[in-house]
């Protein structure tokens, strides 16, 4: 049988575990032209909450419908072929639903993987995925930190903020996080080489603990989270800083907070860049090629908030937004 998580309702603010529900249907068989993939873990990604409202769609994916399974990446296995540019046993990531079992025409969004894998499977949907190489990007193409900066990264625990911390670490900067409890605080600093922490709920406003922590300013800042965070973020650059914004979880299927600091990009000439990682799908072999190479060598290590079991996949999706994640968060199926 294909198992699928659906959207059971529409999240109100956060989503919760009650969003979704699991159904049961028999594996479809494989038409002319498709392929049917058996999927071994999947991905749970912050950005996917924009498309759970109602009237969310944009040019990136269609608002999800109600009781239709829920968009996200997953690490899946051809097991049926009959379209030819796959084979059984070809590896993917690809943009599927959150489904034990994929039927697809190959029109979904799929990056190759080799079927044979150098490290955990898990490792290709963390650190080798969308979320590692989002730090990649993030921190080679627009961020370049330097032994001279003051790099500081939000949501630093995170899929992406516990890679951007590493690799801000191996270019000699100084680096400092911000997390939602004193126990990721700890970790950040003692597994993941974080100099220092912050704690965004603490009692301080955030913008003086970011001051208490780096007091000599911020040279970069790595942004997952967007709104207040980014606000107090801003009051502390540097002259001709420079903000690499990867996301901003703290507006997503909420009304946003909008910064009320622009006018300090002028004033401090502070350069601001986002991106998406899809878009630079034709060097996803040089950030894997880099990413394994830092694996490979002890100079990184990929923590993995890792559950087990499709009826765990709305869990895991929630505790996302509650920040109970430690690393990626993954599902193994
Ligand atoms: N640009 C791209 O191509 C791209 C690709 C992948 C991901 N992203 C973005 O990267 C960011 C991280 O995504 P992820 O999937 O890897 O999640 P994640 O960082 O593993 O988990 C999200 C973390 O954000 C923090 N958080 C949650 N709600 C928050 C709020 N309201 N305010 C402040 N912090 C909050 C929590 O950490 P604490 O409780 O410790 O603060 C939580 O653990 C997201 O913004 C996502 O959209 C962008």
């Amino acid at each position: 049988m294909m198992n699928s998580v659906v959207l059971a309702r529409r999240p109100a603010g956060n989503p919760v575990e009650a969003d979704f529900a699991v159904r049961e249907e028999p594996i479809p068989s494989v038409p002319d032209g498709h392929f049917l993939t058996r999927n071994d873990f999947i991905s749970l990604d912050a950005g996917f909450r924009n498309w759970m409202n109602e009237d969310s769609g944009d040019d990136v994916l269609p608002a999800m419908a109600l009781d239709a399974p829920v968009m996200g990446l997953v690490l899946a296995q051809v097991i049926t072929s009959r379209h030819p540019a796959y084979s059984e046993g070809d590896r993917l990531m690809a943009r599927f639903a959150w489904q034990t079992h994929t039927l697809s025409d190959g029109s979904d969004f799929i990056a190759p993987l080799p079927r044979e894998l150098e490290f955990n499977a898990s490792a290709y949907m963390g650190v080798l995925g969308d979320t590692g190489m989002s730090a990649y990007f993030g921190m080679t193409d627009i961020g370049k930190p330097t032994a001279d900066d003051c790099v500081l990264i939000s949501g630093a625990g995170g899929a992406v903020g516990s890679i951007a911390g590493q690799i801000a670490k191996l270019a000699g900067a100084r680096v400092v996080g911000i997390v939602g409890s004193q126990a990721k605080a700890e970790w950040i600093c003692s597994t993941l080489g974080y100099d220092a922490a912050v704690i965004r709920s603490g009692d301080q406003p955030l913008s003086e603990a970011i001051a208490d922590a780096c007091p000599d300013g911020v040279d970069l800042f790595f942004d997952n989270v967007g709104g207040q965070t980014l606000e107090a973020a801003i009051s502390n650059m540097n002259h001709r800083g420079r903000l690499a914004l990867c996301g901003a979880i703290s507006g997503y299927g909420v009304a946003p907070h909008g910064p009320n600091n622009l006018f300090e990009l002028v004033t401090k000439e502070l350069s601001v860049e986002g991106f998406m990682t899809h878009f630079r799908h034709e060097r996803y072999d040089e950030a894997r090629g880099q990413l394994s190479a830092w694996l490979r060598a002890g100079a990184i290590q990929s923590p993995e908030y890792q559950l087990e079991g499709i009826e765990r996949v709305g869990k895991a999706f929630a505790d996302l937004f509650a920040g109970e994640n430690f690393g990626k968060t993954i599902v193994a199926l």
